[in-house]
């Protein structure tokens, strides 16, 4: 029996590496990777009823019955990548099975010259003929028989126009893709008769103009990059099923007039040429829509210079708002309900010189970027109204932070402050804010618990030069502070004490004057710390202790560190797991070399030999200085016996 089960085994395992001897492919089950062989065709000794044929990047010039070694139970053929220029016509007619078929990267434009017909493709489900040459008029010898197509990709070609008729032999298409391709034309009704198509891909085309967009069922429809002047809906109530427009890069001059009828859910204008909101020149045919399931809109990169509040009446399902890089000076949401779902508004680089948001209008706001603007005044309680901002970018402004205890004397507001806001702004008490960046900023004071009552995870004061930080101006934050930025702030020494700050791990002290290490205690827990290009000369060697109990990151470049004075840190950056990334430029100074050494070269020797010659020059003094008053002694003893003697003579 157990000879037996052995024959089987080997004859088995005999059969298998007959296949994998036979043929350079990859056999599994019944699918066959050749993929990038060398191949001009199918090996020969193919499985009978092989289902997968991977044939990708080969030499395959010629597919016929032959390449394709006269089998034809395919599911799924890849000939990616080859050199076809010729199909043999009605090849694919006799594959009941073929259900995927991939020709991109071929030069099936020579084929298509030839003005032979492929045939019949009865089962294919999806046809990919991208980078193939192509252009107009040529899909029609593939597509005039496909029947059962639902996904076609004609992807960089150069197909200049989309006849009425292109895809009349494909009508179970679901999904076109026209990418890159230089189309200027598509005659009326080309899509019409393709009831079931949901996504459509015209982007990077020369499309100027949709006047009579009446696609009702598609539900994805991208024309971005393309040079679109107008985009209107044919005037109708029928219902539309279009959830993605994608208008991004275009030209656009007004708004797109949108179906009136619609489930619209994501909208990108950005990099347009919008200078309204509005959907036409003239005011009264100015028709407004309403985008009731709009939920992400994308107007950055125009030339907006304001957006009325009424605006968004008509979009009150709005969850992202981008209207950044635009010339919008004013900002203002007033009623109630009105952007009640926002999550995310990005206003960055703006001119906005005025911000209002009333109280109870945003109340999912979550993320508010800001930068970039500019803004000098703000309202000084405007963060406190956001009860759900969580992230706040604030860097490149001119924004000054009231210090907490003047919140508590400030009388209540009189119609006259409004007119004059104060010119400083509170975080204190912006209960959920966890993310700050208040970089460049021209911050010149942080006064004391200036983020108390927030749950301040990350704060980014770089580039703020000269910046005073008060002794307490992060208390509140020492359960929750993780990262603190202060590059570039011309510090030079930190009067804030870091170490109560349990929860700190990342600091970045970066580009200042420091010339010693901010203090830091046996619970500190910091993991990564920057002080490169600072001014530091001799580092607490107690404090590297502490430090590196927890530390796992240290730059430390660009110091005029001495090198015998920090031997306790040499040693630490040249046996601990600390990981010092920019240790090539972690250089010391030494008296005997003229240039800085490199911290990885520097050994105890190099100090203790200058400490042995010290020693040498001070023994050698100390001797002379002792031989010397020897001298003058044994001489003045000698005169003093003289003198005896000379007085017992007398
Ligand atoms: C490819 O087919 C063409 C036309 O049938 C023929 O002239 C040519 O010799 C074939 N080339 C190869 C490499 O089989
Ligand atoms: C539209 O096409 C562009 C360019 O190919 C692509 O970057 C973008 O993601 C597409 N948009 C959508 C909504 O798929
Ligand atoms: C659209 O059609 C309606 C009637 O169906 C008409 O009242 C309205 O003026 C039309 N709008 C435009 C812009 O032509
Ligand atoms: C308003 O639209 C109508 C029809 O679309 C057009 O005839 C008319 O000239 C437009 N008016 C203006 C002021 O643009
Ligand atoms: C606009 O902002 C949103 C959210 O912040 C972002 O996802 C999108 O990429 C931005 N648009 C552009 C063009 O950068
Ligand atoms: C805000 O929008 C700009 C494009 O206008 C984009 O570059 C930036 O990444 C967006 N900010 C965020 C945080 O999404
Ligand atoms: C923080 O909140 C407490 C309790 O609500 C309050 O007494 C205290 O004044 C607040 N501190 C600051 C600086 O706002
Ligand atoms: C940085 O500090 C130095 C010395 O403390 C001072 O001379 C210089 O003006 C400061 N620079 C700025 C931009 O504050």
């Amino acid at each position: 029996m157990a000879t037996f089960q052995l024959l089987f085994l080997l004859l088995v395992s005999c059969v298998v590496s007959l296949h994998h001897h036979l043929s350079p492919c990859q056999i599994v089950q019944m699918d066959v990777f050749c993929s990038d062989l060398d191949l001009r065709s199918a090996p020969v000794d193919l499985p009978h009823g092989v289902q997968t044929l991977d044939l990708s990047c080969n030499h395959v010039l010629n597919l016929t019955e032959e390449t394709l070694a006269y089998r034809t139970r395919f599911h799924h053929l890849n000939l990616h990548s080859n050199k076809i220029h010729f199909i043999q016509p009605g090849l694919f007619k006799d594959m009941p099975d073929l259900k995927v078929l991939d020709l991109s990267k071929n030069h099936l434009n020579v084929f298509a010259l030839s003005k032979f017909n492929v045939g019949p493709l009865t089962a294919v489900e999806s046809l990919d003929l991208s980078s193939n040459g192509l252009y107009t008029g040529m899909s029609d010898y593939f597509l005039a028989d496909s029947p059962s197509l639902v996904t076609l990709s004609l992807n960089s070609n150069s197909i200049t126009k989309i006849a009425q008729n292109t895809f009349s032999g494909s009508l179970s298409l679901k999904k076109i893709s026209l990418h890159n391709n230089v189309i200027l034309e598509i005659e009326d009704g080309a899509f019409d008769s393709l009831n079931l198509l949901t996504e459509l891909d015209l982007s990077k085309n020369s499309i100027t103009c949709i006047k009579d967009f009446n696609l009702y069922n598609l539900k994805v429809l991208n024309l971005s990059k393309n040079s679109m002047e107008i985009f209107q809906s044919i005037n109708s109530t029928r219902f539309y099923n279009l959830l993605y427009l994608d208008l991004s890069e275009n030209k656009l001059l007004y708004f797109p007039l949108l179906p009136r009828n619609n489930v619209l859910e994501y909208l990108d204008i950005s990099r347009n040429q919008l200078q309204s909101i509005s959907t036409s020149e003239s005011p009264e045919n100015n028709t407004k829509v309403y985008l009731k399931h709009l939920k992400y809109l994308d107007i950055s990169y125009n030339q907006l210079k304001s957006i009325p509040e009424s605006s968004f009446c008509f979009m009150r399902s709005l969850e992202v708002l981008n209207v950044s890089n635009n010339c919008i000076n004013s900002f203002s949401i007033t009623t109630q309900g009105l952007l009640s779902k926002v999550r995310i508004i990005n206003l960055s680089y703006n001119s906005l010189q005025s911000l209002t948001f009333e109280k109870n209008t945003m109340l999912s706001l979550e993320n508010l970027f800001l930068q970039g603007n500019g803004l000098t005044t703000l309202d000084h309680n405007v963060f406190q109204g956001l009860p759900s901002i969580k992230y706040l970018q604030l860097q490149q402004n001119n924004l000054k932070i009231c210090a907490s205890e003047q919140k508590q004397c400030m009388p209540e507001l009189t119609d006259q402050d409004y007119q004059h806001p104060p010119s400083c702004v509170f975080f204190s008490s912006v209960r959920n804010l966890q993310f700050l960046y208040l970089s460049d900023n021209n911050l010149l004071t942080l006064p004391a618990n200036a983020f108390a009552n927030t749950s301040l995870k990350l704060l980014d004061l770089s580039w703020n030069p000269g910046l005073d930080m008060e002794k307490d101006s992060l208390s509140g934050l020492e359960h929750s502070l993780v990262d603190l930025l202060l590059r570039e702030n011309n510090i030079s020494s930190l009067n804030t004490d870091l170490s109560s700050l349990r929860s700190l791990k990342h600091v970045d002290l970066s580009t200042n004057l420091l010339t010693s290490l901010p203090m830091w205690n046996k619970e500190s827990s910091i993991e990564s710390l920057n002080l490169q290009n600072n001014n530091l000369v001799t580092l607490e060697y107690s404090t590297m202790l502490t430090l590196e109990r927890s530390l796992k990151t240290l730059y430390m470049g660009s110091n005029p560190l001495s090198c015998c004075k920090n031997l306790g840190f040499v040693h630490m950056v040249q046996h601990s797991a600390v990981d010092v990334p920019d240790i090539d430029s972690v250089t010391c100074l030494h008296d005997e070399f003229s240039e800085p050494v490199n911290i990885k070269k520097v050994t105890q020797e190099m100090c203790h030999k200058q400490s042995t010659q010290n020693y040498i020059i001070a023994v050698v003094v100390t001797l002379l200085i002792v031989m010397i008053v020897l001298a003058l002694f044994v001489k003045r003893c000698h005169s003093k016996k003289r003198k005896h003697n000379r007085s017992f003579r007398a």
